[in-house]
């Protein structure tokens, strides 16, 4: 039986990827932080599970990493912990570089002192962010490097100390260039949750109106549970390699939204441009979506496009497994779920839904 620490396991990633480690038989390890509030809910179907086990660690804290590095002695480190809202790293740039950056140099070092740098394989969870300000489309393995946001400057430390580590050391560490892939678990912050959960509460009578940010960015969107079967093919790979994985289909933000209004049983058309352009029910006539410039980005990435030839290649990884179309009506159909049982009141409304709705939280 094989042991696994995962950083970040109450995270969308961490939770499936437990889910899928547990599944082939793994011993599994995650990592949550102390907080005056427990939220566990992405795990808490899984905290009952003989072969599962949390512990305390701080990806700002090198003692708590080492500590947990040397209680669990890993076969196979999964290291997902990150600050990783792009946006959110413009507001607090140093606290995302200390987790983003430096948290990855804690992991190696705790590997390595520790004496495991041969037994253990170490993945680390890097970004289609590195390629920022685009210099290629699509992007592949060897396309360069243009980080365009503070999140983004952080992960390129990471992906390069990662590097580093494999050629210094010989260390058996590999960086996943991981696409954005979303699920009904993703964050209520990022777009594609927002825009699912919007229309849903908007089908529903819960809201009035959705307000975004830029409607033209393009994503190259993928199902998280694929995503992470992925990261465990790279770590059972012959040789540590770095990977893009993606699906090598784009879509542009306002392609998303209709979709998911479309989901739920509400044709959208467009009016205007830029700020003033607007997602106009066409049965009603209602405005539905509007654009606000506080979701602006000071430096925006707009055209993430991957390449997941290499992957499909040398790990057999599938990147069609999910289409675009089914990834956004599991997403909606898991929101209109959520939205109906909070009106029949069975579950509590969240705050953050709340704060999304006022534009307290972005
Ligand atoms: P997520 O849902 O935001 O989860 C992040 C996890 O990191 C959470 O468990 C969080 O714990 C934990 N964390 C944050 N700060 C920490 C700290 N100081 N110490 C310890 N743990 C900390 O992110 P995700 O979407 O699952 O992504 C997983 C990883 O892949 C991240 O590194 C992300 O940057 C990267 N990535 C994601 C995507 C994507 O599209 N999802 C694409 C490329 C790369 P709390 O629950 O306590 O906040
Ligand atoms: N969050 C958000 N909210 N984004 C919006 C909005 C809005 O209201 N309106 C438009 N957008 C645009 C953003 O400007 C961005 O261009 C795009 O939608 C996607 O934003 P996010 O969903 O927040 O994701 P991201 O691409 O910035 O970052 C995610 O993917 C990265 C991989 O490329 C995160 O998961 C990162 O951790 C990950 O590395």
């Amino acid at each position: 039986m094989k042991t696994a620490l995962i950083t970040g396991v109450t995270g969308q990633d961490g939770s499936f990827l437990a889910e899928l480690l547990l599944s082939k038989g793994y011993e599994v390890h995650g990592t949550i932080r102390r907080s005056s509030v427990d939220f566990r809910e992405r795990i808490s179907h899984l905290e009952s599970m003989d072969h599962f086990h949390l512990h305390y660690a701080d990806m700002t804290d090198s003692m708590s990493v080492m500590q947990v590095v040397g209680k669990v002695r890993p076969d196979e480190i999964y290291n997902l912990a990150a600050q990783s809202h792009v946006q959110v790293s413009f507001d607090s740039p140093e606290f995302t570089a200390d987790v983003d950056a430096v948290g990855v140099l804690r992991i190696l070092e705790a590997v390595r002192l520790t004496g495991l740098a041969d037994k253990c394989r170490i993945y680390q969870a890097s970004t289609s962010e590195l390629y920022g300000k685009v210099e290629e489309v699509p992007q592949n393995e060897n396309t360069p490097f243009h980080p365009y946001s503070p999140y983004a400057v952080a992960k390129l430390y990471g992906f390069w100390i990662v590097k580093e580590y494999r050629e210094a050391y010989g260390m058996f560490c590999c960086s996943g260039i991981l696409f954005n892939h979303e699920s009904e678990r993703r964050g209520e912050t990022f777009v594609t949750r927002k825009i699912t959960l919007a229309a849903a509460r908007i089908a529903q009578g819960k809201q009035d109106k959705l307000y975004l940010g830029n409607l033209s960015s393009k994503r190259d969107w993928g199902y998280a549970p694929d995503y992470v079967e992925c990261m465990w093919r790279i770590l059972q790979h012959d040789t540590p390699d770095d990977f893009v994985i993606a699906t090598g289909e784009q879509h542009t933000v306002r392609e998303f939204a209709e979709l998911a209004f479309r989901n739920v049983g509400i044709n959208l058309r467009w009016e205007g441009e830029g700020a003033d352009e607007k997602g106009v029910d066409r049965a009603t006539g209602k405005v539905l979506v509007e654009v606000s410039p506080d979701f602006y980005r000071p430096t925006d990435v707009v055209n993430l496009w991957g390449d997941p030839t290499k992957a499909r290649a040398l790990l057999g990884w599938n990147p069609q497994k999910t289409s675009f179309a089914e990834l956004v009506k599991i997403m909606t159909d898991s929101d209109m779920a959520k939205v109906a049982a909070e009106r029949a009141g069975e579950s509590v409304r969240t705050n953050l839904a709340e704060y999304l709705e006022k534009g307290i939280v972005k």
